[in-house]
């Protein structure tokens, strides 16, 4: 329970797993969704803004044999005894929204979503994360693998990554997986005794799970175990072929790893995963996804094929920093202006600079003239306007240029606008 406020002594701090993102780290993770609207929406993928819960069942249909959904839910009841949880993903309240308003296919979106699972915190794994992610319900075209599959190749290169693999698999279409499973839980009841123990108690509800155990015991274990590559249908079989040669004629290298099976249990046809060889292995998972052709169906909707992706921008931005590449946006503004005269110019001039579209910062509480140059310094600002009493009293203001050799220029008042553009190139 809860300890009454008035008796703690403690400050509050974030919940275990959560962090607050504060400037200017704040500035990059707004770049970083910026960049990812622009280059999906360049590819014709729309926002969707999702509620952060919804009713526990939309999400127990990604996997009642999952982690996800079995140990990692915030499921709670609400005031009016329903039963809700936080979204541990994105893509289940997408296909949620698509089965209620129906809209016309193909329906290509994309998200930013901050994200729940009650999972033991480390480097990279959090209690709430965000994700960037799309999803494209429609069509069954291979092609449309290979385009969201590129799209985040893309998305990663562009940020500068160059350590990020992609790792591929096919679950084959809904009876070729759930074949696999039988065959797959019949395999691991015969050998169960040498697998991981945290691993044999998957066996009966997920075995694919035990697949991508990174156990050492376990992967031993499991080395001669059946592969779903080697099982597909012909037809999904077909579809996998064209998507190896979609990702290899776009140059988008990539390997086959059948053992990979991924998290949730929606999957059929292409599963992929980018891995950054930047990262720990616990947390090198930057982003993945993959074909979800039954779960409309599942959600109450009409038979509609699917496919999407999530990646981690708290783990994107991690390998970032391993690779030194993307350092986000310059937040420092263009002009401050610094008023020793108590007087209105700092209030007037600041506001007249960004009406003008100039980004402009100044200082408050009347301080003295040095504590508000370092005030500037700090904001990066290429230009200084100062104000003092001879300015007021000339109806000037000096610009100090904060370059070189910091030359200053005295200008009417009235024209100071148009001397700070010119100075900084920027001219009307
Ligand atoms: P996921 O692999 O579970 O897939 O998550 C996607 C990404 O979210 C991961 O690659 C990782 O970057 C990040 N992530 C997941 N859990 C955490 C965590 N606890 N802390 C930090 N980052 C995390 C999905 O969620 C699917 N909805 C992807 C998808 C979309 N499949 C089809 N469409």
């Amino acid at each position: 329970m809860s300890e009454p406020s008035a008796r703690r002594t403690e400050p509050f701090k974030a919940p275990v797993g959560t962090r607050d993102v504060l400037p200017p780290e704040s500035a990059r993770w707004e770049a970083l969704v910026a960049s990812f609207a622009t280059h999906v929406g360049d590819a014709g993928y729309g926002l969707v803004q999702s509620p952060m819960f919804e009713e526990f069942a939309v999400f127990a249909r990604v996997g009642e044999g999952t982690d996800v959904v079995r140990k990692e839910m915030y499921d709670f009841l609400d005031k009016g005894d329903r039963h809700l949880a936080l979204r541990p993903e994105g893509t289940a309240s997408v296909v949620r929204a698509f089965v209620q308003h129906r809209p016309p296919v193909p329906w290509k979106v994309w998200y930013a979503a901050p994200s729940f699972r009650y999972e033991r915190p480390q480097a990279g794994r959090f209690r709430q994360h965000h994700q960037l992610g799309v999803e494209a319900l429609g069509s069954a075209d291979p092609d449309l693998d290979v385009e969201v599959i590129v799209l985040l190749a893309d998305f990663y290169r562009h940020l500068g990554l160059q350590q990020v693999e992609l790792v591929i698999n096919s679950m084959g279409t809904a009876e070729d997986r759930r074949r696999y499973v039988d065959d797959i839980r019949s395999y691991l009841v015969g050998i169960i005794g040498d697998l991981d123990p945290a691993d044999a108690e998957k066996v009966e509800a997920h075995p694919l799970r035990v697949l991508d155990s990174k156990r050492p015991v376990t992967i031993a274990a499991t080395a001669d175990a059946p592969r779903i590559t080697e099982q597909l249908s012909p037809e999904a079989a077909e579809h996998f072929e064209r998507v190896q040669a979609g990702l290899g004629a776009l140059g988008v290298a990539f390997r086959i790893e059948p053992r990979l099976v991924r998290g949730l249990d929606y999957y059929t046809h292409t599963t992929f995963e980018f891995v950054s060889g930047a990262l720990d292995a616990a947390q090198s998972a930057i982003g993945g996804g993959g074909r979800y052709d039954g779960l409309v169906e599942s959600l109450g909707g009409p038979s509609t094929p699917g496919i999407g992706f999530g990646t981690g921008i708290e783990r994107v931005l991690l390998s970032c920093d391993a690779e030194g590449v993307f350092a986000g946006a310059d937040p420092s503004v263009d002009v401050f202006v610094v008023d020793t005269t108590a007087g209105d110019a700092a209030r007037d001039l600041s506001v007249e600079l960004r009406r003008a579209g100039l980004a402009a910062d100044r200082a408050f509480d009347a301080r003295s003239m040095k504590s508000q140059m370092k005030a500037a310094d700090r904001s990066g600002a290429t230009l200084v306007v100062i104000v003092g009493p001879d300015e007021t009293a000339a109806g000037t203001v000096t610009i100090r240029e904060m370059t070189g050799d910091r030359v200053q220029h005295t200008t009417p008042r009235a024209e100071m606008v148009t001397h700070v553009r010119s100075l900084l190139g920027r001219p009307t």
